[in-house]
């Protein structure tokens, strides 16, 4: 038994957690039960990593241990909660996975992608989303609902091309690779990006029962 894994990507304030919960309610509606997660994160142990990777600090953090405790609480989340889950069948919707990895620390941080793919490899084996779903909205919009949320984060205080090159990062791999993505736009108001989620919600009931 395998069960369904999705993750839900795209830059700050793009409505990833909001539209998460409302997935999982249509989900549950329906009579599915997924495990809902998030990253850094999703275990104890990896959401101290967490909290170190978003705190600011007396020192600036390398680049490198960035990525890898972003890779450390990925080791933990797949070990302890994503893999048990998928081998009991369940469905488990992650807020962030791997392609943050990509957009932040490749895209944003400009580390060299084939070190993260090497370690996407050493971390998750053949473990890949079946389905990601990319809220797309640009960049000001975005930072501008995330900064009227709560106080910036350590990612949050970035400049505008940062965020930039996330966001290309993120494009160019959903272009690269149509089957597992949905790129949704998100720049609408809430109703408008929850239509443009029926289809993928109807998708993702079909999968399951399949
Ligand atoms: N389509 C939308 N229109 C207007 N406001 C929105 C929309 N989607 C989300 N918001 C609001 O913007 C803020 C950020 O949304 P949310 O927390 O879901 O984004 P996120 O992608 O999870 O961000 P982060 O990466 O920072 O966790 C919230 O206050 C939310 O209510
Ligand atoms: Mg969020």
């Amino acid at each position: 038994m395998s069960g369904l894994f999705i993750c839900f990507e795209g830059p700050e304030g793009a409505g990833k957690s909001t539209n998460l919960q409302y997935l999982a309610a249509a989900l549950r509606s329906a009579g599915c039960e997924p495990l809902l997660t998030r990253e850094p994160g999703g275990t104890p142990v990896a959401e101290e990593i967490r909290e170190l990777l978003l705190r600011q600090h007396s020192e600036p953090m390398a680049s490198d241990t960035e990525l890898l405790l972003m890779f450390a609480a990925r080791a933990q989340h797949v070990h302890r909660l994503i893999r048990p889950a998928l081998a009991r069948g369940q469905v488990v919707i992650s807020d962030r996975f791997t392609d943050a990895t990509y957009a932040y620390q490749g895209g944003g941080r400009g580390i060299d992608l084939q070190r993260i793919a090497d370690l996407e490899t050493w971390v998750q084996g053949s473990l890949r989303p079946d389905l990601v779903l990319l809220f797309d909205v640009p960049v000001d919009v975005g930072l501008a609902r995330a900064r009227a949320r709560s106080t910036p984060d350590r990612f949050e205080q970035e400049q505008e091309t940062f965020f930039r090159a996330v966001r290309d990062c993120y494009l160019q791999r959903a272009a690269a690779d149509p089957q597992r993505y949905r790129v949704i736009d998100a720049s609408g108001d809430l109703q408008q990006v929850q239509q443009a989620l029926a289809p993928v919600v109807a998708e993702i009931l079909e999968r399951w029962h399949a």
